[in-house]
């Protein structure tokens, strides 16, 4: 048993009570996947949001999908901001401001990042160093960002905790890694608070399920929905701990708000804490999409070589996290997926998309 009596951190504390607060937030990454739906649940709590994306990865359909799901009303409470976090001065301008930052722009991608080792070093690294001296030199209270669980590399313990990690596998865990520490050396050095959340195969509505880095999920989604066949890299026996959005919304706001006294830097397990094997996954995939498309007829998996740079297995220890923030995730796979499914199946997907 892990012991985390660590006064400063009060994970008893009222999350409800600390948003009934307007607050000023800044996300970047808003037009991707996860910021996307940062930025939903803050509106919807009444908060101020800024947000700053170059649509790299990210789409204009996600930013409006939020607004027609939060209403005009709560949209003007937010203020989109098109720019680089290559570019210090766009990082400047963003953190204006801002109490806290939830840091997700990234180019995520362990194959990305193989292939374009200096792009995704320039984003997920000089980017990042770059929010961080702009969040240093702004009103901000707490910096927040998106780790990975890529950082845990080669070490075979499992479940992983966070103070155990082996050698990264890629180019991209390099730079997950690499803001880990920066973020660490700013706390020592500029008295900042800095929360790592270190992700664990995130899934859920408006994750892109086209091009050739599309994560697992919303990629074989939509291919089995299309009669397609799906790809299994290695033998099928390959892990994740899946964990849905919602999860990763709940942790990102918890990071932010509990109450905490001076400096401070940690790293957080963010995931539901449970494996499940890629030929799990395809067959909950397929079960779930059948009870949705009537009559859809699907292809067994082809397998093929296992690809590079992934780790074979991966399950989170979320205790850290349960204990300091009050971390409690509240969708397993299953239940993720079932909620996701509506925006997996083809005519949600063209009504979201148009
Ligand atoms: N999805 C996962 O399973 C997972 C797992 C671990 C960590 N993460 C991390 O979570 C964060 C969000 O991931 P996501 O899945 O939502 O990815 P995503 O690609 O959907 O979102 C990333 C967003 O960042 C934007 N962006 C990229 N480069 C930028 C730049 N230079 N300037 C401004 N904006 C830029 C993109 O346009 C995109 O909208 C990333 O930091 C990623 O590394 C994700």
């Amino acid at each position: 048993m892990r012991d985390f009596a660590l006064p400063e951190l009060q994970a008893g504390f009222d999350l409800a009570h600390e948003l009934a607060r307007p607050r000023r937030w800044l996300v970047t990454g808003s037009a991707g996947f996860i910021g996307s739906h940062l930025l939903q649940a803050l509106l919807q709590a009444g908060q101020e949001v800024a947000t700053l994306d170059n649509f790299a990865t990210g789409y204009r359909r996600n930013l409006d999908e939020v607004r027609a799901t939060v209403g005009e009303q709560a949209w003007r409470r937010h203020r989109f901001i098109e720019g680089d976090i290559v570019d210090p001065a766009t990082c400047r301008l963003a953190c204006k401001n801002v109490e806290f930052v939830l840091h997700q722009a990234a180019l995520g991608s362990v194959p990305r990042s193989l292939e374009d080792p200096l792009r995704t070093h320039a984003v997920n690294a000089t980017g990042f160093l770059n929010m961080l001296v702009a969040a240093r030199d702004s009103a901000c209270t707490r910096f927040v960002f998106a780790a990975s669980s890529s950082t845990y590399g080669d070490h075979p313990d499992l479940p992983k905790v966070e103070d155990r990690i082996g050698n990264p596998l890629s180019p991209y865990a390099v730079t997950k890694y690499l803001d880990e520490l920066y973020a660490g050396v700013f706390t020592r050095n500029y008295s900042m608070q800095t929360i790592g959340l270190r992700y664990f195969n995130v899934f859920g509505p408006r994750q892109d399920p086209d091009g050739a880095y599309a994560a697992v999920i919303p990629n074989w989604a939509s291919r089995i929905a299309r009669n397609e066949q799906c790809m299994i890299n290695g033998d099928g026996e390959t892990t994740r701990d899946f964990c849905y959005v919602a999860n990763v919304v709940q942790a990102n706001l918890r990071a932010a708000l509990v109450p905490a006294q001076g400096a401070r830097h940690e790293i957080f397990n963010i995931a539901y804490g449970e494996q499940t094997t890629l030929n799990q996954l395809h067959e909950l995939l397929t079960e779930n999409l059948r009870d949705h498309i009537p009559g859809l007829q699907t292809r067994a998996p082809q397998y093929r070589d296992f690809r590079k740079g992934d780790v074979r297995h991966s399950l989170a220890d979320i205790a850290k996290a349960r204990a300091l923030l009050g971390y409690e995730p509240t969708h397993s796979v299953r239940q993720g997926l079932r909620e996701a499914m509506t925006w997996y199946v083809p005519p949600q997907r063209e009504v979201a998309a148009s």
